[in-house]
């Protein structure tokens, strides 16, 4: 399949979402970077979180220096994109962070490039939880934003002993369940991509009528 947006194949954004060099996510981001543009026909922009430094998130930083180069990098990455991969570790049975800062940084970008996007959340984990708790979280920040968020997800248990030489799953099953979800999900993205018959606004406080400008924070 070989999805197509009106004026061209879809791009998709896939995040390996640790700082660490030997991430086991930046692993299982560049199997499924390799599973969007082979299997699926789409262009990807594969990128690691450690390509976009940004300090922690501060409203008086904001204010005095806006939004920092590292989250306006991503914010354009991501704007080029219709879909959204994230390969994110769990941490404490949440999310990562470093993942959050990020997600709150960019959000800060008027319009925020989440609330048109497709995402869909797979994790690594040396245990056998698979990092799918994490995932579970990372669900909220996003679904807050307009994502639409993939209602399956994919979590691999004992990463550490999960991959080939080649970069596949060890186990062929879960591979192939993994291709499968990847191509499953493109589908949803272009036929809402190429179809579209929704107008979306995503507004920041919902049911929220004051006039107070910090609250009037809706977007087309
Ligand atoms: C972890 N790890 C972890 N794993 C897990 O499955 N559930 C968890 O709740 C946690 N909690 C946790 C907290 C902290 C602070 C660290 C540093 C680690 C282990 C984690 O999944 C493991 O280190 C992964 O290898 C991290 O992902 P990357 O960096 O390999 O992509």
């Amino acid at each position: 399949m070989a999805a197509e947006t009106a004026t061209g194949p879809m791009r998709v954004l896939v995040l390996g979402a640790s700082l660490r060099a030997d991430s086991l996510n930046a692993q299982l981001a560049s199997l499924v970077a390799r599973l969007v543009r082979d299997e699926a026909g789409s262009d990807v922009d594969h990128a690691h979180l450690n390509e976009f430094a940004m300090l922690l998130y501060n409203g008086d930083t904001e204010d005095a220096e806006g939004v920092p180069p590292g989250a306006l990098a991503l914010c354009e990455r991501l704007s080029a994109c219709q879909a959204l991969v994230i390969s994110a570790p769990e941490y404490n049975a949440s999310m990562p962070g470093v993942l959050k800062n990020a997600i709150d940084w960019v959000s800060r970008v008027h319009p925020q490039p989440f609330k048109d996007k497709h995402a869909l959340l797979v994790s690594a984990s040396p245990s056998m939880v698979g990092g799918n708790r994490g995932l579970w979280a990372l669900r909220v920040p996003l679904e807050h934003l307009g994502t639409r968020v993939y209602p399956d997800m994919f979590s691999l248990a004992k990463a550490h002993e999960g991959f080939t030489a080649d970069g596949d799953l060890a186990h062929s099953g879960l591979h192939e369940r993994l291709a499968e979800l990847v191509t499953s999900f493109l589908r949803l993205v272009e036929a809402d991509t190429r179809y579209v018959c929704l107008r979306r606004r995503w507004y920041e406080f919902p049911g929220d009528c004051t006039d107070a400008p910090v609250t009037l924070r809706a977007q087309d």
